[in-house]
């Protein structure tokens, strides 16, 4: 596999670099500290075309590869990890289904506001009682006439309460199981749509999560996205993109806190020296290099085998299980290299470690890449 750049790819990096670095930087503490959600800053991004990167031009969006958005989210979430996390759900969980299974009518309404920034979507899967066994839904559709009537709750919603547009499983036939889960494109506005208290979380806290209820909502018929029955398929297929974003979010801390490391080590000096010169720092420091390389290579594979057409559900698992561990390692080492320093505010990468946790456990745990990949693997032998 050939991962050279192309030069399109490499000014949509150094645009996102530029722009992480310029933009979003300058306010990512202030807005760690008081939880607050980036509206400026993902403005902004929409009118870079960053929040539709892989749509089409026709429908809104800016027609780039996976590798595109990979290189593009690394660089931002790099940077902070909450505009990440915010950029690839609206990316990945929710334009990519609207661009694969919607119809023209949909695309229109929801995909174009969607891709072009003007809006932002959720994803709508997880429920208190369905997080890793998602075929476990609750939240029912029941038809009426021209409408779906829409009742239950979903829960650690990314968007939940910004997003203007929910891409929604619900059951329309729970005595079919999985099979009875179907997907519904729903309006924050639309009456009965009750937003939950915003969570207060450990990480990530620049991004808005919380539960949504859906109470007697009334859905027109041609919200249902593709066929009743499909919604559960329309999900796994989603989540297998969605693995590769956060795949590249995890990354991008990774790298951050490598390089915190780095730049650290050479400019405190211990015993006489930079503590860059002694070999226990430089053994931390060789096994980050290593560990996020490994992490890149694999991100940028699963990326190309989806831009190439191939199948990706187990490469991506393999990315986002190894890019999530390395984020999580990196962080910690990072803050060990720093010492004392580390354990505060003062420098970023204790919020690294806060951030990169979350990896680990959303869009699928660690554990559930684990079952994908098992299940993968053992089709091929
Ligand atoms: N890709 C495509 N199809 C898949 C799939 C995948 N990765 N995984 C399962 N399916 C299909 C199966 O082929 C099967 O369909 P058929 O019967 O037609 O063959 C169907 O889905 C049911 O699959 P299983 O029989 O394997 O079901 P299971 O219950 O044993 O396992 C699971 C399913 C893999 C554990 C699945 O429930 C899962 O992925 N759970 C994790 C859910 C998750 O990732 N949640 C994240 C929430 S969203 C979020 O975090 C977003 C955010 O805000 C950041």
């Amino acid at each position: 596999m050939n991962f050279d750049l192309s030069e399109e790819q490499i000014q949509i990096r150094d645009a996102a670099r530029d722009f992480a670095e310029n933009e979003i930087a300058p306010s990512t503490v202030q807005r760690d500290i008081k939880a607050e959600f980036p509206y400026e800053i993902i403005k902004k991004m929409g009118e870079l075309g960053f929040m539709g990167m892989m749509v089409p031009p026709q429908w809104g969006g800016s027609g780039m590869d996976t590798l595109s958005y990979v290189l593009a989210l690394e660089e931002i979430s790099k940077v902070d990890a909450s505009v990440g996390v915010i950029m690839s759900v609206n990316n990945s969980l929710v334009c990519f289904g609207i661009n694969k299974w919607g119809t023209d009518e949909q695309k229109e309404k929801y995909l174009k506001p969607l891709a072009s920034g003007e809006k932002l979507g959720a994803f709508c899967l997880s429920e208190p009682e369905a997080g890793s066994d998602a075929t476990a839904q609750k939240t029912t559709a029941v038809k009426d006439g021209d409408y779906f009537v829409l009742n239950g709750i979903k829960n650690w919603i990314t968007n939940g309460s910004t997003a203007d547009v929910y891409f929604m499983q619900a059951m329309t036939n729970p005595e079919l199981g999985y099979k009875g889960i179907s997907t519904f494109l729903v309006e924050k506005s639309f009456p009965g749509v009750e937003i939950g208290i915003k969570e207060d979380k450990l990480g990530i806290r620049g991004s808005d999560t919380c539960t949504i209820g859906l109470n007697e909502v009334r859905v027109p018929k041609e919200n249902l996205m593709g066929e009743e029955g499909s919604g559960f398929k329309f999900a796994m297929e989603t989540l297998n993109g969605g693995r590769i974003g956060i795949a590249a979010q995890a990354l991008g801390i990774a790298t951050a806190s490598f390089e915190a490391a780095v730049k650290y080590s050479k400019q405190r000096k211990a015993f006489d020296k930079p503590i860059a010169d002694l070999q226990a720092i430089q053994f931390k420091l060789a096994d980050m290099a290593v560990n996020t390389d490994a992490a890149r290579l694999l991100v940028y594979r699963a990326a190309k085998c989806k831009d190439e057409g191939k199948k990706y559900i187990k490469e991506a698992a393999m990315a986002k299980l190894f890019a999530s561990k390395v984020s999580v390692d990196n962080s910690l080492e990072a803050i060990q290299v720093h010492g004392g320093y580390g354990y505060v505010r003062e420098y970023l990468v204790e919020r690294y470690l806060r951030d990169s946790k979350i990896t680990e456990i959303y869009e699928g745990t660690s554990e559930i890449q684990r079952i994908v990949i098992a299940r993968e693997l053992l089709k091929s032998y």
